[in-house]
């Protein structure tokens, strides 16, 4: 599948009730006008802590690389490290001389572990394992993770500190607990990092961590560019809510950012092809909807390409379906007039749809050999069951930003290509 992957996605992933976030909202707000207030008035006694945010730049591409990295620094001394961030599963683990029982190629130097072990009775340990799990012994917490593509890690969880800068300015350290790997086996879509960035909603995810500590709010987001490049971000500081569209996150057993059921739209009209259970997932290049899903998807886009200019061809190998015109196309302003959008479509319960658009360009890309390929796969053919996932491909140029405390999944077209500014944040 060329340098598609789904690392998202974890496989056996504990069964967590998720606390329902009722009373959150009203807090949230309460005290983002706190801030705003304070800051207007007397800047100098604000506490930075909840108000503010981390941005850090991402980089990497979906094609033809096939995955975005962000750099963290760890350990005293600090250390970098190149990470995939991974909204689809929760532990941060880096490749770890333990020493190594197995490694894949990494960028830097394995991570060298400390001695400050996570006890198996840590909550953070619970989490990370079935109910009722006994370690083999107390002073420890191993753990084991599988993702889709066939890729795990296996380790033993430690804490070690992290060094930011806040968008305050303010640097922050907090000690947080990671997977220290030193057994990893790579995937269908294996690529060289020096480990996996945890996203997710469960308690060991970084975002959880470092609102535990009281740093953020309990909100992650990235902006993907399509040229490349882009930014993840901790906290709500860094986009206004009110542009945002905004949908409730499903409950789901899983504890996936899942937008619940959506309907797949295609050219702006409803196809009938609905209850697609979506998952937005940072850690999947491409995108996949369920056989029956991509089957109808398909035959609309071929119905489409009727009488338009472009062939399908079977000598190129870097996606399962792919065209030719005339001449080898460039780049995808070539071609993209000859699809149409499509959108997911979220009956959310509250005011109005909420449409997820995914223009041309979100899922087609043009391969080396200049054709026009689809980068929306088949997720029963790839082991995902009946789970359909939005991923890099279908994100890039947007803010995406999943909020724990509004258990809320929003979006809105964006300029990824730029950090933003503090100063335009905070106020
Ligand atoms: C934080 O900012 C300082 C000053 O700009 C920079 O030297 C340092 O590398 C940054 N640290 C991190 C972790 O990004
Ligand atoms: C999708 O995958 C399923 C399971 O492998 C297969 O039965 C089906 O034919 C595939 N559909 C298409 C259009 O490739």
């Amino acid at each position: 599948m060329g340098g598609g992957k789904i690392v998202g996605i974890l496989i056996f992933v504990v069964v967590v009730v998720s606390a329902a976030g009722g009373g959150g909202e009203n807090h949230h707000h309460q005290q983002q006008k706190w801030w705003k207030w304070m800051s207007s008035t007397s800047a100098a006694m604000v506490n930075p802590v909840v108000s503010s945010s981390i941005v850090l730049p991402l980089y990497g591409n979906v094609y033809p690389l096939g995955y975005y990295y962000v750099q963290l620094n760890i350990g005293q001394p600090s250390r970098p490290f190149f990470l995939d961030p991974d909204t689809g599963s929760d532990l941060t683990w880096l490749q770890c001389d333990a020493p190594c029982v197995r490694c894949t190629t990494a960028p830097h130097p394995f991570y060298k572990p400390n001695n400050d072990l996570v006890p198996c009775k840590d909550p953070l340990c619970a989490s990370l394992h079935p109910a009722g799990y006994k370690c083999e012994s107390p002073e420890q917490c191993d753990y084991q993770v599988d993702y889709a593509d066939g890729g795990s890690s296996l380790g033993v969880l430690l804490n070690d500190v992290f060094h930011f800068n806040m968008t305050s300015g303010a640097r922050m350290i907090p000690r947080l607990s990671l997977g220290c790997g030193y057994d990893q086996l790579p995937g269908q879509s294996y690529h060289p990092l020096d480990g996996v960035l945890g996203l997710g909603r469960g308690k060991t995810s970084i975002v959880s961590q470092l609102h535990s500590k009281g740093a953020v709010q309990n909100v992650v987001g990235h902006c993907l560019s399509g040229r490349g490049g882009g930014f993840l971000f901790f906290g709500d500081e860094v986009y206004d809510s009110s542009r945002i569209v905004w949908t409730p996150m499903a409950h789901d057993r899983m504890k996936h950012y899942s937008a619940g059921s959506g309907e797949l739209i295609f050219g702006g009209k409803g196809t009938g092809l609905k209850n697609l259970f979506v998952v937005f997932d940072s850690g999947s290049s491409f995108s996949y909807l369920n056989a029956h899903t991509y089957e109808g998807f398909i035959s609309l886009l071929k119905k489409e390409l009727n009488g338009k200019p472009l062939r399908e061809t079977k000598d190129d190998y870097t996606l399962p379906l792919c065209w030719k015109g005339r001449r080898p196309f460039k780049t995808i302003n070539d071609a993209k007039k000859y699809f149409k959008q499509f959108a997911l479509s979220f009956g959310n319960g509250w005011k109005s749809k909420a449409h997820f658009e995914i223009p041309p360009e979100s899922y087609l890309i043009i391969s080396s050999k200049g054709s026009v390929c689809l980068g929306v796969l088949n997720g029963t053919e790839a082991g995902l069951q009946n789970v359909n996932l939005i991923g890099d491909i279908s994100m890039q140029d947007k803010m995406v930003i999943y909020d724990n405390e509004k258990q809320a999944i929003g979006w809105m077209s964006a300029n990824c290509d730029r950090p933003p500014k503090s100063s335009n944040m905070i106020m």
